[in-house]
């Protein structure tokens, strides 16, 4: 069974990925623990190469990628392939508008969308397709951009016009073709979640300093990205920091009427 947490020196990727695993990790024992005769199935929306659909699929569970792109469900096979796991992971060519008719009747018990809220061309209606596709008592799993951290960085690297912008473009307004991929705060993808039958299980700030922090000085000085990665781990559930928290990772539970 894959660790929860990685040992020895991590790289500058963990740190980014740490916060997001260890809450996936943790999501998916509760579930393990509760279906204890069974491997889980698990949808992965937008999963891109497959990163977290095969360290679950290491787990020993069930994992449905449904990714649009051609060219990243063929790492995805690869990378089964490659960490023996591609009895356990399965990639469908669809988008968040085909996902009932890619899951069939067997709903899942976890799905995740991280990163695509960002450039679907309705958030809300993504949602809704996939709420319908996760049993009650299932989990979803939402990762976001963060809007604040992006208005600072705009705002730091003198761009105080397009910061202005990020600022108060409201949801409903978002035009991707003009204003980029959407970003979100912590209440905006609150807010977006609850509707659709979901029970806030926990919002973690992600990426809160990995980004900010030089490369320079984490590669120089011995024990700095295990430093960076404790950090970061240690505000993940402190939403003071989520301001400045590169992206937000809500855990949300389904309440019925799915069975
Ligand atoms: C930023 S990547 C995130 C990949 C992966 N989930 C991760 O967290 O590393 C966004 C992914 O969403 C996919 N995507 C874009 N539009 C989508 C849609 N309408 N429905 C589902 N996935 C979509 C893209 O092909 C891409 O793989």
């Amino acid at each position: 069974m894959m660790p929860a947490r990685p040992t020895g020196d991590p790289g500058r990727a963990a740190a980014r990925t740490a916060v997001v695993w260890d809450a996936v990790f943790e999501t998916v024992e509760v579930l393990a623990t509760a279906h204890p005769v069974r491997s889980l199935r698990v949808i992965d929306l937008g999963g891109g190469t497959g990163g977290l659909a095969v360290r679950i699929a290491e787990l020993g569970h069930q994992v449905l990628v449904v990714e649009p792109s051609p060219d990243a469900l063929a790492s995805l096979r690869r990378r089964a392939v490659e960490s023996g796991v591609e009895d356990h992971v399965v990639g469908v060519q669809g988008d968040a508008s085909e996902l009932r008719t890619h899951v069939g009747d067997e709903l899942a018990d976890m799905v995740l969308c991280h990163g695509v809220l960002e450039v679907v061309d309705d958030p809300s209606q993504a949602l809704a397709a996939t709420a319908a596709v996760v049993r009650g008592g299932g989990f979803l799993s939402v990762v976001v951009s963060g809007r604040l951290s992006t208005v600072i960085g705009r705002a730091l690297a003198g761009d105080t016009a397009r910061a202005r912008a990020m600022l108060d473009i409201s949801l409903q307004d978002w035009d991707l073709r003009v204003d980029g991929p959407r970003r979100f705060s912590r209440e905006e993808i609150i807010e977006l979640v609850t509707p659709h039958g979901f029970a806030i299980d926990r919002v973690d700030a992600v990426r809160v300093f990995t980004d900010l922090v030089p490369s320079a000085l984490v590669d120089a000085e011995p024990g700095a990205r295990q430093g960076l990665l404790d950090l970061e781990r240690a505000v993940a559930g402190r939403p003071e920091f989520s301001a400045l928290a590169g992206q937000h990772h809500l855990v949300a539970r389904r309440t019925p009427p799915h069975p």
